[in-house]
């Protein structure tokens, strides 16, 4: 199992939009994804929850109140949530940081291949944990003035929370969204970015495109839309590369056996 925090202190950059779409590429090369929404504002759970469900959140969840084999729910073949709850500062992480990374050893997961954490946009408790308990960090940025310099402030933070309680955890990367590259301050960005950032940068960036929120409205991730968008092929190359970088992919395009 490798645990994924899909993150960016910065709101609105795409993390829920890369967390949908990569597990679903996922889940289409045939692995088992845990997606676990650590965002107060619930939004991949709004996205995935079936009307009616009534799954246990990750607050109760996380203060012991339901098992752990009743805190998630199949929401597609192969794709499991533990939903979001919009009370999850009432936890108080500070009692035990290492509580996603327990519960994520239980043998109630033992199929699971990925876990996908949908972040908060800050560095909040919940992060915290949800650092606390990964193997690897994808960063989501967008080309804007803000986006570009809160990498700075990601990149210390990251060290900081390596330094005091996650020594192992890694950066996998950076995947910029909403590239439109007819605006000239875009390229010239991605042109520094690539620049300063050099291999940590994903070579795939996402393109602006409307068939993202028309997906998210729909709530599907966006190749299943009945027309076709440039995007879904930048998220399977993306997941091409995440899985390369990972070291699960043979140089054929194939998944190596494990
Ligand atoms: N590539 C894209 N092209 C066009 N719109 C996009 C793209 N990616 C995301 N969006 C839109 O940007 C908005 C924010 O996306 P998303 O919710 O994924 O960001 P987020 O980082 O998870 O936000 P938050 O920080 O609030 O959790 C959404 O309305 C989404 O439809
Ligand atoms: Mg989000």
């Amino acid at each position: 199992m490798k645990i994924i925090s899909i993150s960016n202190n910065k709101g609105g950059v795409g993390k829920t939009t890369l967390t949908v779409n990569l597990a679903f590429e996922l889940i289409r090369r045939g692995y088992v994804v845990l997606l676990v929404d650590l965002d107060d504002q619930c939004d991949l759970t709004k996205i995935y929850r079936p009307p009616g469900d009534v799954t246990p959140d990750i607050l109760s969840l996380l203060q012991g109140r339901c098992a752990i084999t009743d805190a998630h729910v199949e929401v597609a073949d192969n794709l499991h949530l533990v939903p979001g709850s919009s009370d999850l500062f009432h936890f108080g992480f500070t009692q035990n940081e290492r509580i996603l990374l327990e519960l994520f050893s239980d043998k109630e997961f033992e199929d699971v291949d990925f876990v996908l954490i949908d972040h908060p946009p800050n560095l909040n408790e919940a992060a915290l944990v949800g650092y606390t308990a990964s193997d690897e960090v994808l960063i989501v940025t967008d080309p804007e003035a803000f986006g570009v310099q809160n990498l700075d402030q990601m990149f210390d933070r990251l060290e900081q929370i390596k330094d005091a309680m996650n020594p192992s955890l890694h950066i996998l990367g950076i995947v910029v969204n909403k590239v439109d590259l007819r605006r000239n301050l875009t390229s010239k960005m991605l042109k520094d970015l690539s620049s300063v950032l050099g291999d940590t940068l994903f070579s795939t960036w996402n393109s602006n495109d409307t068939a993202i929120p028309t997906s998210l409205y729909a709530g599907k991730p966006v190749r299943t839309l009945h027309w076709r968008s440039r995007t879904v092929d930048q998220f399977s190359k993306i997941t091409e590369e995440l899985l390369e970088r990972m070291g699960y992919l043979n140089g054929y395009g194939e998944t190596a056996a494990e």
